[in-house]
């Protein structure tokens, strides 16, 4: 548990509405400067669920503290993007994040799960890592000179994954 999230908090998962964009941005704009996601992606990215996406957020005690988004392709789908306020990690929200989108995709027939991540983000690699996710390529300056990208897959269903969680979803 961190010094931000009080063993006593209420933690729930639901679909990400666009009522929550504006809190999720700020989100995004603290985690990510310069590479954050624009409005536009979001609203982008929100127009095309259910058919092809699938967001949701967390929140704590009521107040937005981490989302995350998959892309859905039949047999393939792809974790687009996953954050948790700086407050909250180290909580286990991400995992919870994570296998929630997992568990989603796998519902909808999703046999594998892919995701790029920066090569230098231990915390995020550590985490795919724990949920089973493993190293099958990279990509070289994918994120600008020098900075590349680790790609990386899990089999759905995930392995010990703790069942449906997700309030309305
Ligand atoms: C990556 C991120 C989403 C992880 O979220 P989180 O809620 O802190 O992660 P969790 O508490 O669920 O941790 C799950 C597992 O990940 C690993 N992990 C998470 N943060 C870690 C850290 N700082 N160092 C080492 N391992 C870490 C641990 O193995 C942990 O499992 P354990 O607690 O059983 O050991 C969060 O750090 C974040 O938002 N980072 C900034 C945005 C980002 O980089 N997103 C990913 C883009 S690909």
């Amino acid at each position: 548990m961190t010094a931000g999230m009080p063993p006593s908090a209420e933690v729930v998962l639901e679909r990400l509405r666009w009522w929550d964009l504006e809190a999720v941005q700020g989100l995004e704009a603290q985690l990510f400067g310069a590479a954050a996601w624009t409005p536009g992606q979001f609203w982008s990215e929100l127009a095309r669920v259910p058919e092809s996406r699938w967001y949701l957020v967390a929140r704590v005690d009521g107040t937005i503290a981490g989302y995350a988004g998959a892309l859905l392709a039949g047999p393939q789908a792809d974790v687009q993007t996953v954050a948790v306020a700086r407050a909250a990690q180290g909580a286990g929200l991400g995992r919870r994040l994570v296998t929630a989108l997992a568990e989603h995709a796998a519902g909808r027939g999703a046999a594998q799960l892919h995701l790029e991540v920066r090569a230098d983000n231990g915390p995020a690699r550590a985490l795919y890592e724990r949920l089973g996710f493993v190293v099958d390529g990279r990509r070289r300056d994918y994120y600008g000179r020098g900075q590349d990208a680790v790609l990386m897959t899990a089999r759905l269903p995930l392995a010990g994954g703790p069942g449906r969680e997700v309030a309305d979803g």
